[in-house]
């Protein structure tokens, strides 16, 4: 409640002639927050769209959502916009993207639009920096509605940042949890490897594989 009156206050500043603000020290958001936010993806997405709850919204140029199908079955959740997600306001378009798209197609035998795709932090952090805590604590509450709107049988966190801050285990290392699901509300949770990964590590290829065949098990 007090990260959407700080929300509000923001806004009205900014309507006032204000651009930018002080560095902001933000908590999570709580449940009872996500029953104030918008029912539909659409229009989540115009309520975020000039958000400045944190600073990456100093230096972002657009802010990328996500995109899929509202009803995907699989929901993937990356890390943060890179430089070409920026450019263009979307998610996973660049190298990673390629990869990620290869990996839908050719090992769960989808296409992107049937799955949705989102980021923790739905703004560029500077030179691609991992997103620090307040960042994703604030922008957490968007991708915890976008999920209750998708409502994904799986979640698939790609990577250490998403796979952490999804599940608040901020200790083990993504291939030691890679591989196994997890419960996580009504969804189970698939944590594997960043497809940024797997582009400098070909070797963990086999372990990836495997983990989307569980996954395709599971539909
Ligand atoms: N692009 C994204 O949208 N997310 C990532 O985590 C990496 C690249």
């Amino acid at each position: 409640m007090e990260e959407l009156k700080l929300l509000k206050q923001l806004y009205e500043q900014r309507f006032l002639g204000y651009k930018y603000f002080n560095d902001i020290k933000s908590t999570p958001f709580s449940g009872s927050d996500l029953k104030d936010m918008p029912e539909s993806l659409d229009e989540l997405q115009s309520y975020i769209s000039d958000c400045s709850l944190c600073n990456l919204s100093k230096s972002r140029k657009k802010v990328v959502f996500g995109e899929g199908n509202s009803n995907a079955d699989v929901m993937f959740v990356g890390e943060a916009p890179g430089e070409l997600e920026d450019d263009l306001g979307r998610v996973f378009v660049g190298r990673a993207g390629e990869t990620l798209d290869r990996i839908i197609q050719n090992v769960l035998l989808m296409k992107r639009e049937d799955v949705y795709i989102a980021n923790i932090v739905k703004c560029r952090p500077p030179q691609n920096r991992i997103p620090t805590d307040e960042e994703i604590s604030s922008c957490r509450a968007f991708l915890l509605k976008q999920i209750e709107i998708v409502k994904p049988k799986i979640i698939v966190a790609l990577g250490g940042t998403s796979y952490s801050y999804l599940t608040g285990d901020m200790d083990s290392s993504i291939s030691k949890v890679r591989g196994e699901f997890i419960s996580f509300g009504s969804s189970k949770l698939m944590p594997t490897f960043h497809p940024a990964y797997l582009l400098r590590n070909p070797s963990v290829k086999r372990e990836i594989f495997n983990d989307m065949l569980k996954i395709k098990a599971m539909l």
